[in-house]
């Protein structure tokens, strides 16, 4: 090789350098991760020419050797300086490349967080505005088993007995075969039968390691049960109000963080749910003291509410009424006779046939009642129903001939089952009648007297409960 090819050989050289040294500074080659290979086609072309040159060093004159020898020393130091930087390179690449992995270990840690986050947020909105104890357990143990990837999951309610479970969550029918036998022995009716410590939420990562879990338990427990958390739910005077358990492949003190949480919101909730139930409870027992009065005063009616009330609310949950229109119907049937306290009591408990104008009288109750309770605002839709529980599908009925579908659903459920009960009930002038003849009577005065709807719907409830016809009897 020529003194001017080597030159010119070693200028490219420098200028790759150059170029490689640019890159390092502006870092970008590090991400890149591509100039390994072309240092390795630098280093391979100068040991290739080096290979040469000592081949044909024999052959060079004196003043060539020199040059030659010259050039070999620079190429040697130049090699060495390209492997030195080839491993500054990699190394720096290294690290960069822990940085990169650190920060999307991180990322998807936060990102979790905020999924975390927003689900806690949604089940706080849902469960303010639900009131039902079981509905609201079923809802956290729900929520919680995406979040840490559980394979079985139980939730519990304290009661006087005992730890009462009332939902179960298996991930599929592998965790379903081993752990649901599990759960069975230790239920007994219902209850945990099984010590569990309900001071704060415990996490177990490897639930063999605690020497008071059962042999027989650890040796059925795969990978995918092996960790545990028992999380208590505490209520304002830090009783334990409910208790979620979860098992799975993987728990740790972010869980614990994210399962108080859950339980500080479950605890408040359960609360609220106690509050207005006990507050709804106080208006239903007030409401039925106040329906009692009738059967005092009405005293050849006795149970007589109970009844209709019964047969109202299995016919309005048949027709899929939801839990507030269901608890509607209940007071409306309970108050639906409320009007008599307004009947004389001789003609109400007359021990004979009324005569037209005492019966007169008697049908000006469900106006009467409707008068009584129109201005409590919490019985105000309620109100309508008690006025019309004597009107018609024809339009033949009371207070206001109203026809068909001026006629409220309620009221026409209160209509069959009050007329059910009125005839099969004994009164003083008469036997209470007999069941199939009730019912004949219902059947051919559908359309007429009575919805067919809702005849049909007592109907089948009646088919599917025989035991009511032997609490008439
Ligand atoms: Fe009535």
């Amino acid at each position: 090789m020529q003194k001017d090819e080597l030159d010119s050989f070693l200028d490219e050289l420098m200028s790759i350098d150059d170029y490689l040294q640019n890159r390092k500074n502006k870092k970008r080659i590090l991400l890149e991760g591509t100039y390994s290979g072309k240092i390795e086609l630098v280093k391979n072309e100068i040991n290739h020419i080096l290979s040469i040159l000592y081949k044909q060093e024999m052959k060079f004159e004196e003043d060539e050797l020199e040059i030659v020898e010259y050039y070999t020393k620079k190429l040697k130091y130049k090699n060495t300086e390209l492997y030195s930087r080839q491993t500054e390179l990699e190394a720096a690449h290294s690290q960069l490349k822990a940085y990169t992995e650190e920060i999307e270990r991180i990322n998807c840690e936060l990102n979790r967080r905020v999924k975390e986050l927003r689900n806690l947020f949604y089940f706080s909105q849902d469960v303010t505005s639900n009131f039902d104890k079981n509905e609201l357990l079923k809802k956290a143990l729900e929520d919680i088993i995406p979040f840490v990837n559980s394979s079985f999951g139980a939730v519990f309610v304290s009661q006087k007995e005992g730890l009462e479970l009332v939902d179960t969550y298996y991930k599929d029918s592998e965790i379903y075969s081993i752990f649901h036998p599990i759960l069975e022995k230790y239920l007994k009716n219902g209850y945990l039968d099984y010590d569990i410590s309900l001071e704060a939420t415990q996490i177990y990562s490897h639930i063999r390691k605690y020497p008071n879990v059962p042999q027989s338990i650890c040796d059925q427990l795969t990978d995918k049960l092996k960790a545990g958390a028992i999380i208590p739910v505490f209520n304002k005077k830090k009783e334990v109000n409910a208790v979620i358990v979860l098992l799975g492949e993987y728990f740790d003190g972010s869980e614990k963080y994210l399962f108080n949480c859950y339980a500080n919101v479950l605890g408040i909730a359960l609360e609220n749910a106690k509050l207005y139930n006990d507050k709804h409870q106080m208006f239903f027992d007030t409401v039925k003291v106040l329906a009692n009065a009738i059967e005092v005063k009405d005293t050849y009616t006795k149970g007589h509410v109970d009844r209709v009330t019964k047969y109202s609310t299995a016919i309005a949950k048949k027709l899929n009424f939801d839990k507030n229109r269901l608890e509607k119907v209940r007071i409306a049937a309970v108050l639906h006779d409320i009007g008599k306290i307004g009947i004389p009591d001789e003609i109400l408990n007359k021990p004979a046939r009324l005569t037209e104008d005492e019966f007169n009288i008697i049908k000006l109750h469900p106006l009467k009642g409707y008068e009584i309770i129109k201005d409590i605002p919490a019985l105000k839709d309620i109100s309508i129903h008690v006025k019309q529980h004597h009107e018609r599908i024809d339009g033949k009925g009371y207070p206001e001939g109203l026809k068909a579908n001026q006629i409220s659903l309620e009221a026409k459920i209160i209509s069959v089952a009050d007329a059910f009960d009125a005839m099969t009930s004994d009164r003083p002038y008469r036997k209470g009648m007999n069941i199939d003849k009730a019912i004949n009577i219902l059947v051919n005065n559908r359309g007429s007297q009575f919805d067919e709807y809702v005849v049909d719907t007592f109907l089948n409830y009646f088919q599917e409960n025989d035991n009511i016809i032997k609490e008439n009897e």
